[in-house]
């Protein structure tokens, strides 16, 4: 189920894996709306290797804190803008490196104004099947997941949530997009996630001049996502033991639903030493380009990515653009402005083309990285590209992978 190599850098590093939860809580009573900003930072889990440290596993603890505000909504921006200026992410970087939970709140505190500290109380080890237990580390995130979630939406009763990984630098505009697409979520039966993350966007596959662009996408892209209390509801029941990310990709799970994401990513994770991430991390994702401006999104219309407007308008710009080979795509020889299409109708093609790109060319579940009606979107030398299966596309064959 996963690579070899990946799991190699797991058993031979210092294992970090904790996770942050921002929360939005949205409350609307007669004509007023209130948010209620929060960060729910949750464990530590820091396991020590074998290799490392004579068979030792420490299972250090599991520490969530929960830090939130009043706001209103109209002034949403300044808070949230407040909070940037603190200088969030430098602090989850200083946070990695101290052990100490009673220090390790106050960094937080320092940061947010109303914080509520949550510990994951099951500090057990994993019973993990003897052919897995290498990848021990995917079901201890699995279960904390599993476990925070569900004080968040069901103890908490929070309606909406932002997840993060504290492995993770954000965008000063990152609340800010949230806030703007959150009706999206509630307006959309199609839409079960807002992310934060664009996994082609390295700073040469996008377009640095459009950070306000956002896209839908049928690949869940996590890190740095938004979800409702309804999703979790239907998914805690059967919440997987291991490997939720690869399961909530699955159709069983998704049913056709799509996320929103940006062209230019609101996250960067800086997490060479995470469970999965450090040959990833290498190759692809530290090079993700994080935004830097701000971009106003309470205050645009973003109705176009509701699915009623979107795919109407999506498809027919997609189609209309002219075909061109992917070789003079690259070799720049393509002289009419304007978006350009590179079809491809295996499997096999679309990697090929996308590795000529740097593009990602892995499917989950069939879904290529940023597929939308499996429309792979990006940017090369100046213009819009669009790789694209043929116009009368059905449905993802999950047999790609
Ligand atoms: C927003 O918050 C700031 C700082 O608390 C305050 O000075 C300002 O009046 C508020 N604006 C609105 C529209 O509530
Ligand atoms: C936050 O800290 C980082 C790392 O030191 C620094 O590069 C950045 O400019 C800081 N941002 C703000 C808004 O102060
Ligand atoms: C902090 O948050 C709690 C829970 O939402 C709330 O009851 C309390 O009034 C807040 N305190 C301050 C000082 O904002
Ligand atoms: C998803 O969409 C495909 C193609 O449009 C359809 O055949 C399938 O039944 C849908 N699946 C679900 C779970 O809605
Ligand atoms: C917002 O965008 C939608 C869809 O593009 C459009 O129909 C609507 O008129 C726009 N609303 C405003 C206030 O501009």
């Amino acid at each position: 189920m996963r690579n070899r190599s990946i799991s190699l850098v797991f058993i031979t590093l210092i294992l970090w894996a904790i996770v942050t939860y921002f929360l939005i809580f949205y409350k609307s009573n007669k004509n007023k709306s209130k948010y209620k900003f929060g960060l729910q930072m949750n464990k530590l889990e820091n396991e020590i290797n074998e290799l490392i440290s004579i068979n030792a596993q420490l299972l250090q603890e599991f520490n969530i804190q929960h830090i939130q505000s009043y706001n209103k909504y109209e002034n949403a921006t300044y808070k949230v803008n407040s909070l940037h200026n603190k200088n969030y992410s430098l602090k989850t970087r200083e946070f990695m490196k101290v052990y100490d939970e009673n220090k390790r709140k106050s960094i937080v505190r320092s940061d947010f104004h109303n914080t509520t500290d949550v510990s994951q109380p099951d500090q057990s080890d994993i019973d993990v099947p003897p052919i897995e237990k290498k990848f021990k580390g995917y079901f201890k995130i699995a279960r904390h997941y599993g476990w925070a979630l569900n004080e968040i939406f069901f103890k908490f009763a929070y309606e909406t949530a932002i997840v993060i990984e504290d492995d993770l630098d954000i965008a000063p505009d990152f609340f800010e997009y949230f806030l703007g697409t959150h009706f999206l979520l509630t307006a959309d039966p199609s839409l079960w996630c807002i992310s934060a993350w664009n996994d082609n966007g390295k700073s040469d596959l996008v377009d640095l001049k459009s950070p306000h662009l956002l896209y839908r996408t049928d690949f869940f892209p996590g890190l740095g996502w938004m979800l409702t209390r309804n999703l979790w509801q239907e998914l805690s029941p059967k919440w997987p033991k291991s490997y939720w990310d690869d399961w909530i990709r699955e159709p069983e799970q998704r049913k056709n639903r799509s996320c929103i994401r940006p062209e230019l990513s609101r996250t960067r994770t800086f997490g060479k030493f995470g469970v999965s991430n450090g040959l990833f991390y290498e190759k692809h994702l530290q090079f993700i380009k994080l935004n830097q401006q701000l971009v106003p999104f309470t205050k645009m219309n973003l109705t176009y990515l509701l699915k009623e407007y979107y795919d109407h308008a999506f498809v027919n710009e997609v189609y209309k653009s002219e075909v061109v080979a992917h070789t003079d795509l690259k070799a720049n020889k393509i002289t009419p402005l304007g978006s350009i299409r590179l079809p491809y109708y295996t499997r096999q093609t679309y990697k090929t083309v996308a590795k000529i790109f740097g593009l990602m060319d892995d499917f989950k579940s069939g879904v290529p990285r940023t597929g939308y009606r499996g429309i792979v979107t990006f940017f090369y030398g100046g213009r819009r590209a669009y790789l694209t299966p043929t116009s009368s596309w059905s449905g993802y064959d999950k047999s790609w992978n």
